[in-house]
């Protein structure tokens, strides 16, 4: 008779060597979107990131952020023709990303249509005449194509909002479900990138609809909060007392009936920043909170360059500063840390509040995480401590990996803990046909949780 433990390990061992072979981006099964905001090139100095700064064994899908919409042609437009194509001497963005695949077979790379500043009406007026979707369709697979990549990425923000019309709800849909249609004859990937709060759900999605066309939709589970609040808030709380935080907007997704294993959870590599109307010092004795009074904008970085914000890679080398050191906290709450040296407040996520909310997307066995965006973790490496020898770049990128791993293996030992300890005793008095109805279970239970 097989004994169950030996027939898990011919199953380990046998997977693990078919994720071996050939496979050179991550090991653990799950999906990490990686998206990169191309403008990250004209940053100043160590901040400037191109695509060859991108390492792709640490993403399964790649996305050039963003192209635009050409609403004379009804088509998809480069937003910056020099660093994107390569005539007339350009930098040809497209080309060198997609040629990333021959040395990682495993990468899929899509092309981003849209992002904050395409605005929302031009979008809203196109998806409302069906003849304008049609045109919009055709142009799209035959750009994906020319272009060479893997799929298109739609990042309206959002329907129903910012100049758009109730309408865009309906259209919206119309418009995944044609594009999907024509996408499958190609095998072109179709996903969208969605807005986490409430509201913009409410108004801009069919999500049962959206979750059968879709491949995979990428929540902006970030800019939760803001100084547009005027008082400092965790900029991506995992949770919260309202419903301005990451299990709320999963949660209300799976509710709304999105597939759990297409939802991808969105994890900001950057941080928001704060200016108080006076300066915290240190010498007050209760720990601070989040949720103080501050200014209507926020402090600016030297990389980002940018009031409000600030990445990763420059949120650490800012707290590495002895000169005017910054005091660092945990807010339990939102499971995220923070940090204030004066009048300045940072939040943001580093590898412990990515920990928690990766394990939270693997216990709701999503599809994977998504970064937004891989050009402000610390990509160069300059926050690594020099006495350390394990790599020392894309720390943030690392930490997601890592948690993905971790966390994936928590829950199989757990399981194995829960349901399958307390019976070994009695396990050989069980007859043969149920014995192989538990051999089936652990196969199904193993298949989900560590392919
Ligand atoms: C919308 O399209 C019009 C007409 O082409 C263009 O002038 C405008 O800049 C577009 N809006 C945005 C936000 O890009
Ligand atoms: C530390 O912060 C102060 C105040 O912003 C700044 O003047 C100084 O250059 C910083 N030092 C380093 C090493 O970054
Ligand atoms: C194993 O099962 C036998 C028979 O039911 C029982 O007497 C014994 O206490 C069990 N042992 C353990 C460790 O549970």
């Amino acid at each position: 008779m097989l004994s169950i433990w030996s027939g898990l390990c011919v199953i380990v061992i046998v997977c693990g060597c078919c994720i071996e072979a050939q496979n050179t981006g991550p090991s653990h099964g799950k999906v990490v979107v990686c998206y990169i905001g191309t403008w990250a090139v004209y940053r100043p100095a160590r901040g400037s990131f191109t695509v060859e700064n991108l390492e792709p064994s640490l993403c399964t899908h790649v996305i050039y952020a963003f192209a635009g919409l050409n609403p004379q042609e009804d088509s998809i437009k480069s937003l910056d023709p020099w660093q994107d194509l390569t005539e007339h001497y350009g930098k040809g963005g497209y080309q060198r990303i997609t040629t990333l695949k021959l040395r990682y077979p495993h990468l899929k790379v899509s092309l981003a249509i849209g992002g904050w500043n395409e605005g929302s009406k031009n979008y809203s007026q196109l998806v409302a005449e069906p003849p304008r979707r049609s045109k919009f369709v055709a142009s799209a697979v035959d750009f994906i194509r020319k272009y060479n990549f893997d799929g298109l990425d739609l990042d309206w923000e959002f329907p129903g909002k910012r100049g758009g019309a109730p309408e865009d709800k309906l259209n919206f849909l119309l418009l995944v479900k044609e594009l999907k249609s024509a996408f499958r004859k190609h095998n072109l990937l179709l996903t969208a990138a969605f807005g986490a709060g409430k509201d913009t759900i409410d108004v801009a999605y069919d999500v049962e609809g959206l979750g059968v066309y879709l491949d995979f939709i990428h929540m902006m589970c970030y800019d939760y909060h803001g100084a547009w609040d005027q008082k400092t808030g965790a900029n991506a709380p995992l949770r919260s007392s309202d419903v301005l935080n990451v299990e709320y907007t999963i949660n209300y997704m799976i509710k709304l009936g999105a597939p759990m294993h297409k939802l991808v959870l969105g994890v900001p590599l950057y941080g928001r920043t704060y200016v108080l109307p006076e300066a915290l010092h240190a010498s007050s004795k209760r720990k601070p909170k989040l949720g103080i009074v501050s200014t209507s904008v926020g402090f600016q970085g030297p990389i980002t360059r940018e009031p409000g914000f600030m990445g990763y890679n420059e949120i650490c080398l800012e707290l590495k500063n002895k000169t005017e050191p910054w005091m660092k906290f945990w807010d339990s709450e939102s499971a995220t840390p923070f940090a204030i040296r004066n009048t300045q407040v940072i939040t943001y996520d580093d590898d412990k509040s990515i920990y928690e909310k990766v394990k939270f997307a693997m216990e709701k066995k999503l599809a994977g995480i998504m970064v937004w965006s891989v050009d402000t973790d610390d990509f160069q490496g300059d926050c690594a401590n020099a006495d350390d020898d394990s790599p020392q770049n894309f720390p943030l990128m690392r930490a997601i990996d890592k948690s993905i791993e971790t966390s994936l293996e928590e829950i199989k030992n757990s399981i194995i803990k829960g349901k399958f300890t307390p019976r070994r005793n009695s396990s050989c008095r069980l007859s043969t046909s149920s014995n192989m109805l538990v051999f089936i279970t652990a196969l199904f239970v193993l298949g989900r949780y560590s392919l």
